[in-house]
């Protein structure tokens, strides 16, 4: 096996060709076809993925560039029959409508909230046991890179919120 990167867990091999971007390589190569392509220009989000712990447009960079990377996919967050946090609570509070730009939105919750419980002070006067406290001003302004054409956004920072505390 060549170069390779993680996907999910699994370790596969990078495409010969240098020009093709990650979401290309997630979705055509790898039939990983969660990860939504917009604008493919990095303004909407839905191809947002989870690299190495932060999330990025995987339309803005290529799959030769992350060789030994660890990447997660929407796939890799949770299944049907076992949904990740995000993934319930989005259904719970209709975090959608039509559903495209979900993926993006779930994967970008995730790290973000990733990111603050990493953040979040770890001394014992605060008793807050894992959850975050985190305003839904809070969660539009660090989910402003993931647009929803249907403008699903009072029920997608509701998930979010639901998911956080
Ligand atoms: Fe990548 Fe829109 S498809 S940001």
């Amino acid at each position: 096996m060549g170069e390779t990167i993680s996907v999910n867990g699994t370790q596969r091999s990078l495409p010969d060709d240098p020009r093709i971007t990650l979401l290309d390589f997630l979705r055509r190569d790898l039939g990983l076809t969660g990860s939504k392509k917009g604008c493919d220009h990095g303004q909407c989000g839905a191809c947002t993925v989870i690299v190495n712990g932060i999330r990025i447009n995987s339309c803005l960079t290529l799959a030769a560039m992350h060789e030994g990377d660890s990447v997660t996919t929407i796939e890799g967050l949770g299944t049907p029959e076992d949904p990740s946090p995000l993934q319930r609570a989005f259904v719970d509070q209709d975090g959608f409508q039509c559903g495209y730009c979900t993926p993006g939105q779930i994967c970008s919750a995730t790290a973000m909230l990733e990111e603050l419980a990493n953040d979040w002070p770890s001394d014992a006067s605060n008793d807050l046991e894992g959850k975050i406290e985190i305003s839904g001003e809070e969660i539009r302004e660090r989910m402003s890179g993931n647009l929803c054409r249907c403008g699903a956004y009072a029920n997608i920072v509701a998930a979010i919120r639901d998911a956080a505390t």
